[in-house]
């Protein structure tokens, strides 16, 4: 399975990478800028004993079947309006961006409000309804994944069109210690995308490294 992940060089994408390459899948890091992303590929390759590809965000989505966007808010729109002439076909979106109020001086633990009702709506108002688009990962902490010696042992919440969060589980299973949640529509990724903040505020308050995750019981 071929995954690009935008944002990829740093925190909650680079640590999808790492994972995911451990895994057996072909991970390409995507970035701003080519030579960035190759060196977050050697480091990502380090740490995960797999090789992983790097290169320029509209580059690495082309032909992926998955493409993870994990950039923070305010470089979400630019992001999206910049690669999806890239994206192909056969190609689903998997958006991690959460519009914590900290990217514009508030607090980490609060949410800004987002016209379309999530930071996933805003991508589905750029993307078009053809491209699939699920939204997933807003409560595994960067931290977690970085060591892909030890199983998470996290559920991972997805919502958005069904081909997507097909992909996603997809994803997801690949991640060892991980269970796919179906959440249900897109729509409810404001419910998600509010719970990073409850896990940030738990996080501070216990001082959790590397943070707490999410398990639904009963099913
Ligand atoms: N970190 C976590 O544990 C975590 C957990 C749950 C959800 N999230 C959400 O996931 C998203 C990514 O979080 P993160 O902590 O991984 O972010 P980050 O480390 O601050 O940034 C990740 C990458 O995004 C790119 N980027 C940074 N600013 C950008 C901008 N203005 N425009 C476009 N690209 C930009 C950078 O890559 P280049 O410079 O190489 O382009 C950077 O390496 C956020 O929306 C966050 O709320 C994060």
């Amino acid at each position: 399975m071929k995954v690009a992940i935008v944002g990829g060089t740093a925190g909650l994408g680079f640590g999808l990478a790492v994972r995911l390459a451990h895994s057996g899948a072909e991970v390409v890091i995507g970035s701003r800028q080519a030579e960035k992303a190759v060196m977050a590929a050697d480091a990502a390759a380090k740490a995960s004993g797999a090789e992983l590809q790097g290169g320029a965000n509209p580059d690495v989505v082309a032909g992926a079947e998955a493409v993870i966007v994990a950039v923070p808010f305010p470089g979400q729109a630019p992001i999206y309006k910049g690669i999806k002439e890239a994206l192909g076909p056969g190609t689903a979106v998997i958006d991690c961006t959460v519009p914590l109020a900290s990217e514009v001086g508030g607090k980490a633990t609060r949410l800004l409000g987002v016209w379309e009702g999530s930071a996933a709506q805003q991508a589905r108002g750029i993307l078009g309804k053809e491209i699939p688009l699920a939204s997933a990962f807003h409560t595994v902490m960067a931290a977690a994944l970085e060591d892909a010696s030890h199983p998470i042992d996290q559920d991972i919440l997805v919502c958005g069109d069904p081909p997507a969060k097909e992909t996603a589980r997809r994803v997801v299973e690949l991640i060892s210690g991980a269970r796919f949640i179906d959440c249900g529509p897109l729509e409810n990724a404001r419910i998600l995308e509010s719970l990073t903040a409850l896990l940030i505020g738990i996080n501070i308050r216990n001082k959790l490294t590397p943070g707490a995750g999410i398990h639904i019981t009963g099913l």
